[in-house]
């Protein structure tokens, strides 16, 4: 069993990102072969900024060693320094059409934001096919944002595999057990997310204690005034009632008050981001430690990513 999980570089990691996917990945480590992605690649599909994105992909390759993901494990890798992402990218899109492409909501989406759109953002889809299918992997952890494209890779492999020969293996997209979707704080009916409109409505990774205790204790509630597990009655209540338990580990308790409520989240919390800001910490003391982490990655899953490739070709009508 062979994993692939995919990280956006972004400096804004939240606490959605840690119990949404980072710890199940680290979870995964005693069962899965996991490979930790983070795709620099696809973050220069829209306008961006190269000293942010070199800073981004090392701070996602830090907070993952951060939150436990062990590099003796699981191999963390930027999918811009394996070049056979790019290579198998080209061979994939000899099997897209245009329309395929064209129909995804999130390119829709992204280019009817304004602005000029990058060829780059049309194939998206096609180089985290690529991210996937050039690994050999089994199981994808995605998120029901990702399921569209998933499904495309899925599409992919298969037409590919039909018509050139069994060449990838199709991937098959999971939803980990232990991963908790953690909503925005400010407005509990949308995920938590790096976009949200407020700082208000996350909690970063490495936001002290003192701002973690404020953004808690802001957290939209209402007006019922009773503690209950009801997503659509009282989506707030239910979100921090969520954290607790995902912080946790164990099932929250009963609570007669929102604040005695938000004392206990604060403190969970508290007690799960603590060590993983120690441990980033010194790590960001030794940027090239990180940087050695990612060089070591790429050693290791390269030699199957090669094989992959040239399987490919060879399939696709090119010369070795
Ligand atoms: N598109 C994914 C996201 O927005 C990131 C990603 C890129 C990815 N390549 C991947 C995820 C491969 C899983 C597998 O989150």
């Amino acid at each position: 069993m062979k994993r692939l999980t995919g990280f956006q570089p972004t400096g804004n990691l939240h606490l959605g990102n840690l119990l949404g996917a980072m710890r199940p990945l680290v979870e995964a480590q005693e069962t899965a072969e996991s490979i930790a992605m983070i795709a620099d690649l696809h973050a220069m599909t829209m306008e961006h900024d190269p000293p942010a994105l070199r800073r981004s992909t090392l701070g996602v390759a830090t907070m993952l060693l951060a939150a436990g993901v062990d590099p003796a494990r699981t191999a963390i890798i930027a999918n811009s320094q394996v070049p056979e992402h790019a290579e198998l990218h080209y061979l994939l899109e000899c099997v897209t059409a245009y329309g395929e492409a064209a129909r995804m909501i999130q390119f829709k989406e992204k280019s009817a934001a304004g602005g000029p759109v990058r060829l780059s953002l049309l194939t998206y889809p096609v180089l985290m096919a690529s991210d996937i299918l050039v690994h050999d992997v089994n199981q994808v952890p995605v998120g029901e944002d990702q399921s569209q494209h998933l499904e495309l890779a899925r599409t992919l492999a298969t037409r590919f595999n039909a018509r050139y020969g069994e060449t990838f293996t199709v991937p098959e997209g999971v939803r980990p057990e232990s991963a908790a979707r953690i909503m925005d704080l400010a407005e509990p009916t949308a995920k938590m997310s790096k976009s949200s409109v407020s700082a208000a409505g996350r909690i970063g990774l490495l936001d002290p204690p003192e701002v973690i205790r404020k953004t808690i204790s802001r957290a939209v509630t209402d007006t019922l005034g009773v503690v209950r597990h009801d997503r659509v009655n009282q989506p707030g209540v239910t979100n921090l009632l969520e954290i607790l338990t995902a912080c946790t580990g164990s099932p929250a308790g009963a609570y007669s008050s929102y604040g005695a409520l938000k004392r206990d989240v604060t403190e969970a919390v508290d007690a799960l981001l603590a060590p993983v800001r120690k441990r980033h910490a010194e790590l960001s003391d030794d940027p090239g430690y990180v940087r050695e982490i990612l060089a070591e990655g790429k050693t290791r899953v390269r030699p199957a990513a090669l094989a992959t490739v040239r399987r490919a070709r060879a399939a696709i009508g090119l010369l070795d």
